[in-house]
C-alpha cells in the first residue's frame, strides 16, 4: 500500500517541470509570435498564442522548477533527490520535461491551426494532453532509464495511470483560476 502511495506521489512530483511552462508561457507570454505571423492554406500556421517569450519564459521557468525541487529534496533523500536521480544527471532531463512540454503545446496549436479552429478555440483532449505527449515524446527515447524506472517499474504504472487521471483536473482547475485572475482569456 506504502510502495503504491509512494509510487503515486514520485510520478506526480517529477512531472512537475513539465507541468508549470504552460502556466508560466500564459504569465510571461506575449509580443513577437513564434510563426512571426504567417500563414499556411489561409489559416496561421501556430497563432498569436505562441511567442518567443511564452516559449522561453515558460521552459525555463519550468527548469528552474525542477532544480528547487531537486534542492528541496536534498536532505530526505541525497542520493535519488526523490526520483530525479542526480543533480547534473538530472539537468537534461529538466529541459526535455519543460521545453517538451511545450513543443507538445505548439504542436498541437499547429494542429488546431490546420484544423481551422481560431486562437483559444477549445479542442478537448489536444487542450489537455498536448503538453503530456511532447513532454514524454523527448523523455521516453532520450531518457528511457529514467522513465522505465519512474512510471513502469514497480507500482510506477499506478503513478503513470494517477498522473493521467489527475492531468485534465488540474488543466481545468488551474486554466479556471488563470481566467478569473485575468492571466488567460479562455476559462479552458
Ligand atoms: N503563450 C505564449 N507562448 C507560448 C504558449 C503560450 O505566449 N509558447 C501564452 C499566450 O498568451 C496564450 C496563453 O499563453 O494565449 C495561453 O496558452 P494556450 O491556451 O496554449 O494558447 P491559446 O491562446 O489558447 O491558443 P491556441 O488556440 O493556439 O492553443
Ligand atoms: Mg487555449
Amino acid at each position: 500500500m506504502n510502495d503504491i502511495v509512494s509510487a503515486i506521489l514520485t510520478a506526480v512530483w517529477v512531472f512537475i517541470p513539465a507541468m508549470v511552462p504552460n502556466s508560466a508561457a500564459a504569465l510571461f507570454g506575449g509580443g513577437t509570435p513564434i510563426d512571426l505571423g504567417r500563414t499556411w492554406n489561409g489559416h496561421r500556421i501556430l497563432g498569436d498564442g505562441k511567442t518567443w517569450r511564452g516559449l522561453f519564459g515558460g521552459g525555463l521557468s519550468g527548469v528552474v522548477i525542477g532544480m528547487v525541487q531537486m534542492a528541496v529534496s536534498l536532505p530526505f533523500d541525497p542520493q535519488g533527490l526523490w526520483g530525479f536521480g542526480s543533480f547534473f544527471g538530472a539537468l537534461p532531463l529538466l529541459f526535455l520535461l519543460s521545453f517538451g512540454a511545450l513543443m507538445g503545446d505548439i504542436l498541437g496549436s499547429l494542429i488546431k491551426r490546420r484544423l481551422g479552429l481560431k486562437r483559444g478555440a477549445r479542442a478537448p483532449i489536444l487542450d489537455q494532453y498536448d503538453f503530456v505527449i511532447g513532454a514524454f515524446l523527448l523523455v521516453i527515447p532520450l531518457q528511457w532509464g529514467w522513465f522505465k524506472s519512474v512510471y513502469l517499474g514497480g507500482y510506477g504504472v499506478y503513478g503513470l495511470l494517477f498522473l493521467l487521471a489527475l492531468i485534465p483536473v488540474l488543466h481545468r482547475s488551474v486554466n479556471i483560476a488563470g481566467y478569473k485572475l485575468g492571466i488567460k482569456k479562455e476559462p479552458w
